[in-house]
């Protein structure tokens, strides 16, 4: 297991502390966040550190603006929400670095909150430039990290900066390590994962990885359909990567040789089009007709699905089991978002749009664990080791 010194072991009291959070969050067209669970995620280390008389510098990404400043991507409408979720003032920057930040930084009181503005503006960023990590370290004396959405990124302000300042966890980071590290290492048996979405060539690593430790792998979403080609079913009009049949094949051989339980949908939502006003109908077996598309696992898979969660102590989720974000098409994925909350095993969600799907059902406070990481998430799954995480100081 992974165990990282978190800010419970370094003594903070009157220190100036410069903490990487993950604030990269969804926006609407006005600018909007639209979703603030990130923001929420930090806010018990936020407070932790606030309460031991600290002067707390927040950094973060948001987007990818490839080292240019882009107005819609600046940070203040995060440091509004912040604000209003802390009852408290902050100071936005109007950069990440340079004179004017060093001046408000220096005046900064006990207490104060100062929040740099998108560090994505300068390519030194991502360039994990040792410069640019070397100044954001001279802001502080100590460096948290509680962006465990970013930790697979090597970055300035993830990796670089660690190397000059006493570096540990936030209580966030710490909670997706024991997490995601339970599921890696020591899962409770039965364990089961659930993998959706719509293709198989973004979740090959977590497939393989997952092939090695659970106990049955429930595939759904677009990718079911390059599986079941690889079968030899008709698929219809539905969704392939033709390129990676030979990869599904290989996988369902895999499992096969384990003796690892590998299902796939048994009926399907079929649709002529993907919109709102699609014409649908319900497929009684796993064969698409011609001319129409799998958009959502049907019925019959709903219910084999939910008979494997119910059986489970461990069970992980990632990815809709659907073209959700249209309702006609949202069944399968809401079931499932049900079946996971009302699991006695232990539970854990991973990726965007999972996570998007239990929130629109309301079930997320029924999940032991919704990880904010999308790819960090299936990364860390994959056993690979994340730079943001293997930099910070072991306990
Ligand atoms: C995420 O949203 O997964 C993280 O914030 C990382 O963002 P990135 O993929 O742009 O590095």
């Amino acid at each position: 297991m992974i165990k990282k010194k978190t800010v419970r072991d370094v003594d903070l009291k009157g220190k100036r502390i410069i903490m990487r959070v993950d604030f990269n969050v969804p926006l609407d067209k006005e600018g909007n966040i639209t979703d603030d669970t990130r923001i929420r995620a930090a806010l018990p280390t936020i407070k932790y550190v606030l309460e031991q008389d600290t002067k707390l510098i927040l950094m973060s990404h948001l987007g990818r603006p490839k080292g240019q400043v882009k107005e819609e991507l600046r940070l203040a409408p995060v440091g509004k929400r912040l604000q209003e979720l802390l009852g408290k003032d902050i100071i936005v920057c109007k950069d990440s670095i340079g004179e004017e930040v060093k001046k408000i930084i220096s005046g900064m009181q006990s207490g104060d909150i100062v929040i740099l503005e998108n560090l994505r503006f300068h390519k030194e960023e991502e360039a994990n430039d040792p410069e640019f990590a070397k100044e954001l370290a001279s802001y502080a004396d100590i460096y948290v990290n509680d962006a465990f959405g970013t930790a697979h990124r090597a970055h300035a302000s993830t990796e670089g900066i660690a190397h000059y300042l006493p570096a540990v966890a936030g209580f966030l980071m710490e909670k997706e390590i024991d997490f995601l590290g339970k599921l890696l290492y020591q899962p409770a048996k039965p364990y089961i994962a659930i993998i959706g979405g719509a293709k198989v060539s973004s979740k090959i690593g977590v497939l393989e990885k997952l092939l090695e430790k659970v106990d049955a792998l429930l595939i759904g979403g677009g990718m079911s359909y390059t599986f079941l080609k690889a079968k030899g079913f008709e698929v219809g009009n539905s969704l392939v990567e033709t390129e990676k049949i030979n990869l599904a094949f290989e996988l369902i051989k895999k499992a096969d040789e384990k003796g690892i339980s590998l299902q796939f949908p048994v009926d399907n939502l079929v649709a002529d089009r993907i919109g709102a006003d699609a014409r649908v109908k319900l497929t009684d077996t796993n064969v698409i007709p011609k001319d129409m598309i799998g958009v959502d696992i049907g019925p019959k898979t709903i219910k084999q699905y939910k008979k494997e969660i119910k059986k489970a102590s461990t069970i992980f989720w990632n990815g809709p089991m659907g073209i959700f974000e249209i309702d006609k098409f949202a069944k399968g994925t809401i079931q499932i978002a049900k079946a996971v909350a009302s699991a006695k095993g232990t539970t854990v969600v991973g990726g965007g749009d999972s996570v998007a799907a239990v929130n629109k059902v309301g079930v997320a406070d029924k999940i032991d664990h919704v990880s904010t990481g999308g790819g960090a998430s299936l990364e860390f799954l994959e056993g690979k080791e994340l730079p943001g995480i293997k930099v910070l100081e072991d306990a």
